[in-house]
Parts: structure tokens; sequence; C-alpha cells
């Protein structure tokens, strides 16, 4: 191969990052690079690594887009640890201790960060993490491109999160306000919560439905097994886990929708999609046609990651997924050779701990 073509190459990929770098909605914005490799392709790759050994991180994965959108916007404010002693978005009841997947994320961060320094952003990470999660849980059946180019937000707040996300204990209507207010319709919504066919939950999400009696809106031999493995909290206070579908637990299919119209969904808010005509309709219709609910499916992650979209100055690219670039959010970059983080380790000989007594006087 010439040297000229090789150079043509290099240039024409590089190129292609630079000009598009404020953009967003665009396919493939992350098209190729330096020695043209694919940053999509290795975020693929290290989700499959994962998925293989463990399935449930990739439903903690689908989860996560989901959590991160709904708060804040799709910008990765869900991956941020705790800063200036402040709790951030993870440390909320619907993500503590129940979200998982972050490892996988830091892993593909990783990789990314050797290849192209500071160019593909943590929320599109997490796009792309969980459309690649479904299309291996599904077997393929669910396969879509998702548009990139978000930004990383700064800003990530522990108590934003409860009131934005919809709980297990939440009716139809509590849910549909929740969703039209990002702008996800009520199809869209029922299309979502296919996602519950794969996956786990904490026994604490649903024994509100089994003690002291069991909900006539669960099938009675379904909650007898669960109360087997989930005992009333009031006596054992170790919350246990469960998957979410019986029949296929690791396998993004349209099962769930066979499991809510027999009565047979973990979520109070799963049953209610049955207290409407339309939501109730499309259930059916979703159990019906599996390939209907693929499509549809696909459609609404994308919508999902529309959401609240972070571009030019309002955001930036993380090196580390779980910082923002510098530590403060209101203050400007400190100035070079200040510690960035915390205060400074205090000078040496200088005891941190108690001074010791003085003396006992002696007379
Ligand atoms: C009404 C809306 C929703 C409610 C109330 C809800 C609630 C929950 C709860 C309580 C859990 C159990 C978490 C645990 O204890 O480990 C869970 C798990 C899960 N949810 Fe949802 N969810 C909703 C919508 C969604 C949507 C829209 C998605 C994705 C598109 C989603 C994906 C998942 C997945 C994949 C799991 C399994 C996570 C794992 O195994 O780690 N959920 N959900
Ligand atoms: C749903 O919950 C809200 C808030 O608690 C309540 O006002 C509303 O009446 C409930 N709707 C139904 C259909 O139960």
């Amino acid at each position: 191969m010439s040297t000229a073509r090789n150079t043509f190459l290099l240039l024409s990929c590089f190129f292609l990052i630079v000009a598009v770098s404020t953009a967003f909605t665009d396919f493939n914005f992350y098209p190729k690079f330096k020695n043209c490799h694919d940053a999509e392709n290795i975020v693929r790759d290290v989700v499959e690594g994962y998925v293989k050994k463990d399935p449930g991180l990739g439903a903690g994965l689908i989860r996560m887009f989901f959590h991160d959108c709904f708060v804040r916007g799709c910008d990765a404010s869900i991956l941020l640890d705790k800063y200036d002693n402040t709790d951030t978005e993870k440390f909320a009841i619907p993500n503590n201790p129940s979200l998982r997947g972050f490892e996988v994320i830091d892993a593909a961060k990783e990789k990314l960060e050797k290849e192209y320094p500071g160019v593909v952003s943590c929320a599109d990470i997490i796009a792309f993490a969980a459309r690649d999660a479904a299309y291996f849980l599904s077997k393929g059946k669910i396969s879509y491109n998702i548009p990139s180019g978000r930004l990383d937000g700064r800003i990530s707040i522990k108590d934003e999160v409860l009131p934005a996300l919809p709980a297990p204990f939440h009716n139809l209507t509590e849910q549909k306000v929740l969703y039209e207010a990002k702008g996800i319709s009520t199809a869209e919504m029922v299309a979502l919560l296919g996602a519950h066919s794969i996956g786990r939950s904490h026994c604490s999400s649903f024994t509100s439905r089994l003690y002291p009696t069991i909900d006539p809106t669960m099938d009675p031999g379904f909650a007898s097994n669960l109360k087997n493995k989930c005992p009333d909290p009031k006596n054992k206070p170790v919350d246990g886990v469960v998957v979410q579908d019986f029949l296929t637990p690791d396998k993004l299919d349209n099962e769930y929708y066979d499991n809510v119209k027999a009565l047979k969904s973990l979520f109070f808010s799963d049953w209610s999609l049955l207290t409407s005509d339309e939501t109730r309709e499309l259930v059916t219709e979703f159990s019906e046609k599996p390939e209907f609910f693929a499509e549809k499916f696909a459609e609404a992650m994308i919508k999902l990651g529309n959401i609240e979209v972070k571009t030019g100055t309002q955001g930036e690219i993380r090196k580390s997924c779980r910082v923002v670039n510098y530590p403060t959010t209101t203050a400007p970059p400190p100035p070079a050779n200040v510690p960035t983080t915390r205060a400074p380790p205090p000078p040496a000989n200088v005891p941190t701990t108690m001074a010791p007594p003085p003396p006992y006087p002696t007379y």
C-alpha cells in the first residue's frame, strides 16, 4: 500500500472527527480515527465480553441508560462519583445499591482513551453500551444505530433522582406524567418496559404486594413462589433478589408482556399497564408480535437517547467517566501546581491524630 494513501486515510479519519465535534443527532458521529478503528466497535467488544460472563450486567447497562437520560438528560451524570463531599445521582435510592454495570463503562472508556484521547463522551458510551447489551441479550433481534455526539454534564445531584424516575408502586397516571415530561409517549413507554424481561429485582421493590396479604393484582401461585424467595421484611431485614422473568431471565424478548397479562410481573407499576384500554391493547400486541416489539423497543431506545442532550458549551468530554474534568462546577480551573483534589496533605511531622497529653506535672 502506498504511503500517500495511508496519509490520506489518516487525515480523512482525523478531519471527520474534528469537523462534527459540536453536532448531535447524526449517526456515525465517531466514524474512524487515526488507525481507523471504529469507536463504536470498541464499546461493542467490551460489552460483549462482560455480558458473556454475566448477562445481568447487560440488564444493568440498559437500566443505567434509562436512569441517566431521565435525570438531567443523557449526559452521564449517573456516572459521577461523590465530589466535594456531596452525594451524586448514583447514591439515590433507585440507583443504590441496585444499579450495576459501572465497571463495563470504565473498561470501555479506558480503551477509548488509549486510542482516541478526549474524543468519545461517557454519555455516548452509555448509549452505545445499552444498545449493544440489547443486541447481545436479544441474540441480535434488537439491532439499531443510535445518534451520537452527546456531551458529558458537569453536575449530578442525588435529590433530583427520586422525583424524576417512575417507582414500582406508581399507578399508570403517575408513570405517564413522568414519561410525558421527557417527551416519551405512552406507546414508547410500554415498549421500553419490555426491558423488564431481563435482569433482577430486589425483594424490597415488591414485598408490599406479598405481605401482610397477597395483592389480588398478582397471580396467587406466582406470589407464593415469590414469598419463598422473599421473606416478610419484618422478620428478615436482608434484601434478597429475584429474576424479573422466570422463564427466560437473560433473554430480551417479549415475554414481559405475557407475564403482565398473566399477573406474573413483579411490580404494581407493571400490572398497572392493564388499567387502561390503550396500554392493555399495546401489551397484547407486543406479546403477540415479537418482531413488532423488537422494532418498537429499538425506536423507543433511540428516542430515550435524545432526551435533553448537551452540546457545544453545555458540556465536556470527560477524561474519566467518574469525575468532571476539573473538580468544582462553579469555580474556574485551579492554577497549575495546586492540587485539584480535596485538602492538601498536612505537612510532614505534624501529627494528624490528637496531640499526646501534656506530661503529668510532678511536684
Ligand atoms: C414505570 C417504569 C419503571 C419502573 C417503576 C421500574 C422499576 C424497576 C425496579 C424497581 C427494578 C429492580 C431494581 C433492583 O432492585 O435491582 C428494575 C429493574 C430493571 N429495569 Fe426498570 N423500571 C421502569 C422502567 C424501566 C425502563 C424504561 C427500562 C429500560 C428501558 C427499565 C429497565 C430495567 C432493567 C433492565 C432492570 C433489571 C436491572 C438489573 O438486573 O440490574 N426499567 N426496574
Ligand atoms: C394515581 O395516583 C395519583 C397520585 O397518588 C392519584 O391522584 C390518582 O387518582 C391515581 N390514579 C388512579 C387511576 O388510581
